[in-house]
């Protein structure tokens, strides 16, 4: 029994979402925490760095797990599977436990919540510059468009023009990590056009995205953004 442990990396968010965040180098070596056949899958990593960020998103989703669930459980006993949609889950309890997982630069994370939900999903990205065909891609021009305020002038909307203006780099990035969490949420990730999400007042969905939403019953969700002090952004949606 050890679930009186409490974990000083798990926090909760506004909408209800349990975090793990970890970095990947301070976790256990994998026998301490991961099943037989975990162990298996793991030996077959060719690139390390693909190895550790699996590890690390194993381990935070185990250790939160654990707690928050109180599983008198050992953590090679909690095995992280997917469901059909390719979402991280956890077959131990009643039905499956949903659960979201991202990894960025030396970080990882994990994302659950205490009771059921059917939507979830969670994102972390660094604030760093891209090439101008990324935002092409991925954004909604309607979606790409700057407060500007002036101590003398009233706040004015405006597109985004220099794609290498930290003010466009930080717009894009919280908005791709809200596009990542969503699409993950929706079992999709990067098979759905990020397109098929616009970002505005609302959030609409379309194409993939809107079939799948609707798959899943239209369930209400809270998304969460914050800004970190290591120049990353963290999403999280849930039901
Ligand atoms: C989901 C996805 C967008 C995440 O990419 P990313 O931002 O580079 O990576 P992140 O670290 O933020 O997230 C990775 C985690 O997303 C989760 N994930 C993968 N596919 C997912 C899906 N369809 N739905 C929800 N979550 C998914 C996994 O838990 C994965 O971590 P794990 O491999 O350690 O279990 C990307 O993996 C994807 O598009 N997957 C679906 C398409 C696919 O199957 N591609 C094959 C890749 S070889």
């Amino acid at each position: 029994m050890q679930t009186e442990i409490k974990t000083e990396t798990i926090r909760t968010l506004r909408n209800g979402v349990r975090l793990n965040f970890l970095r990947s180098a301070e976790i256990p070596p994998p026998e301490k925490f991961l099943s037989a056949s975990e162990l298996e899958k793991c030996s077959g990593f060719k690139i390390e760095k693909r190895k550790s960020d699996w590890l690390g998103g194993r381990y935070a989703a185990k250790t939160l797990l654990r707690e928050i669930l109180e599983l008198p459980l050992s953590l090679c006993k909690i095995e992280i599977t997917y469901d059909l949609f390719g979402r991280p889950v956890w077959r131990g309890g009643s039905g499956p436990h949903l659960i979201s997982i991202t990894h960025s630069g030396p970080f990882c994370a994990a994302a659950a919540k205490t009771e059921p939900c059917v939507f979830l999903g969670i994102d972390l990205e660094k604030a760093e510059p891209r090439v101008k065909p990324w935002y092409e891609d991925y954004f909604h021009k309607e979606e790409l468009h700057l407060q500007v305020t002036s101590n003398r002038y009233p706040a004015t909307i405006h597109p985004v023009t220099d794609y290498r203006s930290p003010a466009t780099i930080h717009l894009a990035t919280r908005l791709w990590t809200e596009k990542e969490a969503l699409l993950k949420a929706l079992g999709l990730g990067l098979k759905a056009d990020p397109l098929d999400i616009k970002i505005g007042k609302e959030i609409q969905f379309s194409n993939a995205a809107l079939k799948r939403y609707e798959e899943l019953g239209r369930p209400e969700y809270l998304l969460e953004t914050s800004r970190l002090e290591t120049g990353y952004y963290l999403s999280a949606v849930a039901d």
